[in-house]
């Protein structure tokens, strides 16, 4: 899919502004502070209905106005829409082809949208929350039963907490909150288990283009069943079940819960080394983008339809010849590319970039590619 247009009305330090993109990679240059990330923001919020930077709807009007609009045109395989955000300093209004939504479900999915900022360049070396998180994410946006199951697991888990706590603690209570864990830590296993083996395909590939062929990328599911491929809800349920179970003297010496899906992780090695341990910075951000974009295989296996690709500030992060593999093995997927280098202008093809420059909240000069 591909966005064709977009209009701001005074949205951050944008008055007005019309554009009209490439269908292939629009590069956003400017210097620090001048409206690139402002006018991702601003197309993040055509897919998603709100900012990736605040909870705030009110910090993205522009200052001393009263109201914002955005609007953009797409295009995808077989129809064409029309999205609208307006927000005043009470009030806010989505519409899809015009007409109002009442949930934001409708308009999830008119508009997808990936992302990737500084903070994802992080995924493979920081903690495993971090690594949990994306991986709750991303399944919880193919299926949202999944996230409701961890909603009711996340539950119970501080309610078995919570109880380890106590002097007394009533044994048959605890009993109940095992079945119930194990109930629901079944599911989220098996489901992880899938995503897992899944997005490692997918990121392995685009690694090994990323690279050129000189990184093999291996991710796995570290958790602490040694769940198999061939197990089914019953034997996982069984499996973790036993573990709280033989585990049972541990949490209550310790007052917390030691096993279970609060604990998973993932294992990442690049040439069969551990790349948390002993990868270089540049290995480990290169990791961290073929997890993260492994996400729009996966919607397009979903969706029968690529999203568009945002990368804001990323690119400085790469050296050149990463720079490139990574934009011309992305060549099916609409791109919007923010860059405060000028430098970086002189890797992208001509013929299918259109260079918009940026300056104190206005679009100075477009330097039009292919379209
Ligand atoms: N509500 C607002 N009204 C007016 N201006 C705003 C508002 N919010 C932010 N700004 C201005 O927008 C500018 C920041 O824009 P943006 O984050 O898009 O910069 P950038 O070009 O991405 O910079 P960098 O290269 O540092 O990431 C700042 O100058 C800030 O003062
Ligand atoms: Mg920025």
């Amino acid at each position: 899919m591909r966005l064709n247009s977009l209009q701001l009305v005074n949205f951050r330090n944008y008055d007005n502004l019309h554009l009209q993109f490439d269908k292939k990679i629009n590069l956003l240059v400017g210097k620090n502070g001048q409206g690139k990330t402002n006018i991702v923001e601003s197309i993040y919020m055509l897919s998603f209905g709100k900012s990736f930077r605040t909870n705030k709807d009110k910090e993205i009007i522009k200052f001393e106005s009263e109201n914002l609009y955005v609007g953009g045109n797409y295009s995808k395989q077989y129809t064409n829409g029309m999205v609208e955000v307006a927000i005043g300093k009470n009030k806010k209004g989505i519409k899809v082809n015009k007409i109002h939504i009442k949930k934001i479900q409708e308009l999830l999915g008119n508009i997808n949208v990936v992302i990737f900022s500084p903070e994802d360049l992080r995924l493979v070396k920081e903690g495993p929350k971090e690594r949990r998180s994306f991986i709750d994410k991303e399944i919880s946006q193919i299926m949202p039963k999944y996230y409701s199951y961890l909603t009711s697991y996340n539950k119970i888990l501080s309610q078995r907490n919570q109880l380890l706590k106590n002097k007394h603690i009533d044994s048959d209570l605890l009993d109940v909150y095992d079945e119930s864990l194990a109930k629901y830590g079944s599911y989220i296993y098996i489901l992880r288990r899938d995503f897992i083996k899944k997005i490692a395909d997918i990121s392995r590939n685009m690694h090994e283009k990323l690279t050129d062929s000189i990184e093999n990328l291996l991710i796995t599911y570290k958790n602490q069943i040694n769940i198999c491929d061939e197990d089914n809800t019953t034997t996982v349920y069984n499996k973790f079940l036993d573990k709280l179970t033989s585990n049972r003297n541990h949490d209550i010496e310790t007052r917390t819960t030691k096993y279970g899906l609060h604990k998973d992780d993932l294992n990442i090695f690049i040439n069969d080394l551990d790349v948390r341990l002993y990868g270089s910075q540049g290995q480990q951000r290169t990791a961290s983008i073929s997890l993260k974009l492994s996400e729009i295989e996966l919607i397009n296996n979903e969706v029968g339809e690529y999203p568009i690709l945002i990368l804001d500030d990323v690119f400085s992060e790469l050296d050149e010849t990463r720079q490139k593999l990574l934009v011309d093995n992305l060549s099916v997927v609409q791109m919007f590319i923010t860059t405060a280098e000028v430098s970086h202008k002189n890797i992208f093809d001509k013929s299918n970039t259109t260079i918009f420059n940026i300056d104190k909240g206005h679009v100075i000069n477009i330097e039009n590619g292919g379209n």
